[in-house]
């Protein structure tokens, strides 16, 4: 019996990596026969059947006085007695006398009893048949020295669900033939190298469910022979270089449940071995390039169950010969793989890709597995437009024996394999949608799952922001920082690829009047952006002037989604600075006291608004448009005491626009917001303006149509396809809201947030 990641979703995972050499296939086992002997009262003696460690069988004479309440051992036990079953009794010590003689026990099990000392056991005269030993759940807290010596030949000893929390470094000198060692679920919390020196027959090890923290380097160099080692709930924050090293014969590895926040690529390096790889329910947030590369007897690999996972990245999984089984299930937020994520995987045949927040799969995914045949994806928020179109014809393309004849790839769970969008496909089963029904091109989206709307970081720490976006054409993702940098790739012509750091862009043009305060303008060349290729933003040392409002702009030749962040910087001294407001939990969030808003937009004027009270003397407006050219000026005005909204006018049509509120404190404001923290962070809100009327379509279609005539056209159907929709079903009241005002549950920060859909339903 081999291991399988089948189960691996489940909390049995860990028992079925166990059953590496453990017994056969249950459905063929021969009967239970009778055994004629005089039978310790209560108990049953039979034969029964009983596997070895090393999987053979043996017809053994069975003695079982399970759940018993014993306290004592029953008598009198037959002395040929080869399996001696003890399990949830009241024992806390063996009776030495009792077992003496008992020259062919074989298997001895002792779990769910009350013993607190290994010693009131191990004293027993020694049994020198005894391959198996089952002490689970019982009270031991230490293992002395030597401690199982009087067992010579055992080969599996079973220690889980204890309170070990000291075990001597030659706890388990003797055991030169254990096979098996479960020492789970007990409170070590660290490693020792030198219990495993003794065992150099060791296959399986179980030590996950131990609140060991850090792996030592090299502790396991000492199992030569380990097969299987499980790692499970050990709250593992990373995993040293070397940590792996010495495993040459590691085939199965499970790091379920810990708090891995990386793919530890180097430790794993060390097991070229491995075959199956767990790693669900990990903190990891990206499959970083590269993170499983060349693990070429790699044959399954578990993804599963992590909330914070947002996106497989490029060439995440390259160059694995063996892998024939993928799976990456139930991540919330996982909403993103990279059409080149999956490059050589010449044998992957199954591709599990349920219960996430993927709204596609790309074609290219599909093209580069040549021996794909199933494919999951049912339970994630699917886009039936162009994205899916290889869905489409291959379900339109008749089935044939001929091999020449492109392969199916089937669908696990057609039936649940739903769109949601477009609206007008929403609920239909993505198989029978036919290619024509979905759009040619598609705009790019920013799934809502992948970015959070607040993100709290420590003052001094790293702040990294994941933007991601699929459409077609392929989007160019860029940020827009609270001061008004643009971060991101050169519109439209230049490099995609943007080098790290990138360069300071300001937004601010010299154009601007000289009056105009440059609070919320410091290009500061020092300060080190990187924006990733895929569209990642970080930034480290962050400090208290780094908190606000971060746009992510995802935007191709059809339009443009924007995704905003606010961004709270936790203040290192507790100290309250006059001017800013902390919650509870000492984040600086925005003031939030004027309730700066949004009210009304049109094509070219937005009409924002505020409560009063605030607007000192010095109360300044400033806004921008966020567009693909980089150097858009920044506008400012005062705004007069007592005055509660403001209408900006002559905006640009279909824009994105930026506002922010600067409620200062004095003439002197500009200059202390540099300082640090000690000033309000001005409060900002974004928005997109209206489309301009489409002029009623003309069907005449002729080639020398611009992109943008083609943009107005699409944008037409989807309105017209949008208005026949009919808004009160869910989906529809929540793309007709132009304005979403996300509150974080903190503070009522203000947040808008436009999707580009939105935006066109309110156009209509
Ligand atoms: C132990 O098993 C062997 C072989 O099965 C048998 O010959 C021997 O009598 C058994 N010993 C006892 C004490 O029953
Ligand atoms: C805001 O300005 C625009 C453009 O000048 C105008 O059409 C609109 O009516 C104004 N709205 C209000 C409420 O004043």
């Amino acid at each position: 019996m081999r291991p399988t990641l089948v189960l691996l979703q489940s909390q049995c995972l860990l028992c079925v990596l166990v059953g590496v050499s453990g017994p056969g296939v249950v459905a063929s086992l021969p009967h239970t026969l009778p055994w004629h002997v005089s039978c310790p009262v209560r108990c049953m003696c039979q034969i029964k059947p009983w596997f070895s460690p090393d999987s053979v069988y043996h017809e053994a004479p069975t003695v079982d006085c399970n759940d018993l309440l014993l306290t004592r051992l029953p008598l009198p036990i037959p002395p040929n007695t080869h399996t001696l079953r003890l399990q949830s009794n009241l024992l806390s010590r063996l009776d030495t006398v009792v077992l003496h003689g008992l020259d062919n026990l074989t298997d001895l099990d002792l779990s769910q009893n009350r013993f607190s000392r290994v010693e009131t056991i191990t004293q027993s005269s020694p049994l020198s048949s005894l391959l198996s030993l089952h002490l689970e759940e019982n009270h031991l807290s230490q293992l002395p020295a030597a401690s199982f010596s009087s067992f010579p030949a055992l080969q599996e000893l079973f220690l889980s669900h204890n309170n070990l929390h000291v075990i001597a470094p030659g706890a388990f000198t003797g055991l030169d033939s254990l096979l098996r060692l479960h020492i789970n679920n007990n409170r070590l919390i660290t490693v020792d190298p030198r219990w495993f020196r003794p065992l150099p027959l060791l296959e399986v090890l179980m030590l996950g469910g131990n609140p060991v923290e850090a792996l030592p380097e090299r502790g396991f160099l000492a199992l030569k022979s380990l097969r299987s080692l499980v790692l499970g709930g050990m709250g593992l924050r990373g995993l040293a270089e070397k940590a792996l090293e010495g495993l040459d014969g590691l085939e199965s590895l499970s790091f379920y449940n810990n708090l891995l926040t990386k793919v530890p690529t180097q430790a794993l390096m060390r097991v070229p071995g491995l075959k199956f790889l767990d790693l669900n329910k990990n903190r990891l947030k990206l499959i970083e390039t590269g993170a499983f590369r060349d693990m070429v007897h790699l044959n399954e690999l578990g993804l599963n169950n992590m909330e914070e996972l947002v996106s497989i990245e490029i060439a995440a999984l390259e160059n694995l010969p063996e892998l024939t089984k993928l799976e990456i299930t139930n991540n919330p937020r996982l909403s993103y793989i990279h059409p080149q994520a999956f490059i050589q995987l010449p044998r992957l045949e199954s591709l599990m890709l349920n219960s996430n927040s993927l709204s596609a799969l790309h074609q290219h995914i599909m093209l580069s597995l040549p021996s794909l045949q199933e494919v999951s994806l049912h339970s994630n928020p699917l886009r039936c437009d162009c994205l899916f179109h290889w869905a489409a014809e291959e379900a339109s393309r008749p089935r044939s024996e001929d091999a020449r004849t492109p392969r199916m790839v089937r669908f696990i769970q057609p039936q649940a394999t739903l769109c949601s969008e477009p609206p007008e496909l929403r609920a239909r089963r993505v198989r029978e949608v036919s290619s024509r029904e979905m759009s040619a091109s598609c705009l790019p989206m920013i799934p809502t799952s992948s970015l959070p709307s607040y993100v709290g970081v420590r003052e001094g720490g790293k702040l990294i922001l994941h933007c991601r976006a699929l459409a077609d054409p392929q989007p160019e993702v860029y940020w827009v920082t609270p001061s008004g940098l643009r971060l991101g790739p050169a519109p439209s012509h230049a490099a995609k690829v943007l080098p790290a750091p990138a360069p300071c862009h300001s937004l601010h043009s010299s154009s601007v009047s000289p009056s105009q305060p440059r609070d919320d303008a410091p290009c500061n060349p020092s300060k080190l952006y990187r924006l990733l290729p895929e569209g990642t933003l970080e930034m480290n040392t962050v400090t208290s002037s780094d908190a606000g409002l971060y746009t992510c702009v995802a935007e191709n030749a059809l339009g443009a989604d924007t995704h905003s962040v606010t961004v709270g910087v936790h203040s290192r001294e507790n100290k309250k600075k006059r001017g800013m407001r902390s919650n509870k939990k000492g984040y600086k969030l925005f003031s939030n006291d004027a309730g700066f808003e949004v009210r009304e937009v049109g094509q070219h004027y937005a009409i924002l608004s505020w409560l009063s009270g605030q607007n000192l003397p010095s109360t300044r407006l400033s806004w921008q448009a966020i567009y693909s050219n980089a150097h858009t000026p920044t506008y400012s005005t005062r705004i007069l005491a007592g005055t509660q909204s403001f209408n900006l006018t002559h905006l640009q049509a279909e824009t994105f626009h930026r506002a922010c509120l600067h409620s200062g404190t004095g003439e002197e404001a500009t200059r202390v917001t540099k300082r640090s923290g000690d000033s309000r962070t001005p409060q900002c809100v974004s928005f997109r303006t209206k489309d301009v009327p489409v002029p009623r379509p003309s069907l005449l279609l002729s080639p020398e149509l611009t992109s943008t005539a083609v943009t107005l056209l699409l944008l037409a159907i989807i309105l017209l396809l949008l208005a026949g929709q009919g808004w009160d079903n869910e989906q529809g009241a929540h793309h007709s809201t132009v304005l979403q005002k996300i509150k974080s549950p903190k503070s009522p920060i203000i947040i808008v947030n436009q999707k580009t859909g939105g935006t066109l339903a309110e156009a209509k």
